[in-house]
């Protein structure tokens, strides 16, 4: 495996014994045994009871997509590449798990400031603006009037398309989103123009209300979300790997390292494995310590939308039954100067996970020297030093402060941030929320919570 992310929580020894690792990996090794023998049951189809939901597809899926199912790879690709041949910005309507790993791989791996750069400069990838993401009245109006100074529908620079994606297809933020900017979409271009239906990708369930509205409107591209994938577990199929591939992202490159990690963490032992090793040292820290709050913290402003993604990952996925331990992002250093002081004083309720890049992807930026007369702000005694060495001595810094008090940290380090990375990062992530789930009894696929406030909400605007 090259470039390989790595895992360290040399910095708990203090609080978690060998001996409680130890004592711990009978029962890790039972709980990856039960997440690779759930694709057997998932793909029996005779599923019982009480491992209903299951939605352990995400597992093999990369594997399968570089392999059995790379058609439906090239597939993607194909219609990408047309799709952003046609618009000059892409709206993304979705939530959740039809949202947030697009915007975390956006993040991540696109240049900052992809929507103000020149076409050229964007790799001839179109803007990507998202809704659907909530209930906004001034958001959608705000996206509504930007819309609106497009005037010529000929102009590759005026032009603009519509990617919907909705597993279920009855999500009401996205339904409503849809009608709004499918009836903008359909005035600009003509109701019974070609790119009424051209440029409305519709990404969903093989059935459901989205399915058949796309059968009726006849979207001439439509992909499926598979059975027995889970909305946030979901960002290896087109929910994810359709509108990135339209930024530009590699998406094979995502699914490799994906696909990788799975491998690495079906063979590798305790003490040697990213997933096993992130599992045990939170797990341990939660059960024998108290600490039931996951910090994330990313050291560079382009991981925060991972750290989002994560949020949802394991919250929705293990907060059931009165337990799970509660996720929190702090993008650093930026956090450092609002949580570091919590983090550093607070409770003992809490362990950080780091997560750092080896390299930035640009050119290092040195900090410049300047006249005697104007170092007021005596920064000539580290002139030339780059900025990602500024960063490593306040990750470091950091790090020793915490371990000073005795405070956990652990690091999950990326060598850069690239496609490969990132893929095995998200699917780390992914494979440690399932194991933990097993490992502590909770079922992680499914969210029975959420249904309260939809219930509720169809009671209000319904009348039932
Ligand atoms: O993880 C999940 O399943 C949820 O967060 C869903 O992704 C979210 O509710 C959106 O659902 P849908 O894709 O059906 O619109």
């Amino acid at each position: 495996m090259s470039s390989a992310i790595s895992y360290n929580a040399a910095a708990t020894n203090s609080l978690i014994q060998n001996s409680a690792r130890e004592q711990l990996a009978p029962s890790l090794l039972a709980a990856r045994d039960e997440i690779f023998a759930d694709l057997d049951l998932l793909s029996s189809g005779n599923i019982p009871a009480e491992k209903q939901p299951l939605d352990s597809g995400c597992i093999d899926l990369p594997q399968r997509l570089l392999t059995s199912e790379s058609a439906l790879v090239d597939r993607m690709e194909a219609a990408a590449a047309k799709f952003a041949g046609q618009v000059d910005r892409m709206l993304v309507l979705g939530i959740g798990g039809s949202y947030m790993g697009l915007r975390a791989l956006f993040e991540a791996l696109c240049d900052p400031c992809h929507n103000d750069l020149p076409r050229e400069l964007r790799g001839n990838a179109p803007r990507l603006s998202f809704e659907g993401d909530n209930l906004d009245n001034d958001a959608q109006q705000a996206l509504l009037r930007l819309l609106s100074l497009y005037k010529n529908p000929q102009e590759l620079a005026e032009r603009w398309g519509i990617v919907v994606i909705s597993k279920s297809g009855g999500t009401l933020e996205t339904a409503a989103a849809f009608r709004v900017y499918r009836k903008a979409l359909e005035a600009y271009y003509g109701a019974s123009s070609a790119e009424a239906t051209e440029l409305v990708i519709p990404v969903t369930g093989e059935t459901g209300r989205l399915r058949d509205l796309s059968n009726t409107r006849g979207y001439q591209t439509t992909f499926p979300i598979p059975d027995g994938v889970g909305g946030r577990f979901s960002v290896f199929t087109a929910v994810g790997l359709l509108p990135a591939a339209v930024l530009g992202i590699d998406i094979r490159q995502l699914l490799q390292g994906a696909a990788d990690i799975t491998e690495a963490l079906k063979t590798g032992e305790p003490g040697s494995n990213p997933v096993l090793d992130y599992v045990s040292t939170c797990h341990l820290l939660e059960r024998d310590h108290g600490m039931d709050i996951r910090v994330l913290s990313v050291w560079g402003k382009r991981m925060e939308a991972i750290g989002l993604w994560y949020d949802q990952l394991l919250a929705e996925s293990l907060g059931k039954h009165e337990k799970g331990a509660t996720p929190l992002t702090v993008v650093n250093t930026r956090d450092l100067h609002s949580r570091g002081q919590q983090h550093q004083e607070g409770k003992r309720d809490r362990v950080i996970t780091n997560v750092t890049v080896g390299s930035p992807s640009t050119a290092d930026i040195h900090l410049p020297s300047v006249d005697a007369s104007l170092d007021q702000d005596q920064l000539n005694r580290i002139a030339g030093k780059s900025v990602h060495e500024l960063l490593a001595a306040a990750i470091q810094g950091t790090n020793e402060a915490y371990a000073s008090d005795n405070r956990p940290t652990a690091d999950i380090h990326l060598p850069k941030l690239d496609a490969y990375a990132v893929g095995q990062l998200l699917q780390m992530f992914m494979l440690a929320t399932v194991l933990e789930g097993r490992l502590i009894g909770i079922n992680p696929y499914g969210q029975p919570g959420v249904e309260g406030y939809k219930g509720n909400m169809g009671r209000i605007l319904y009348g039932k």
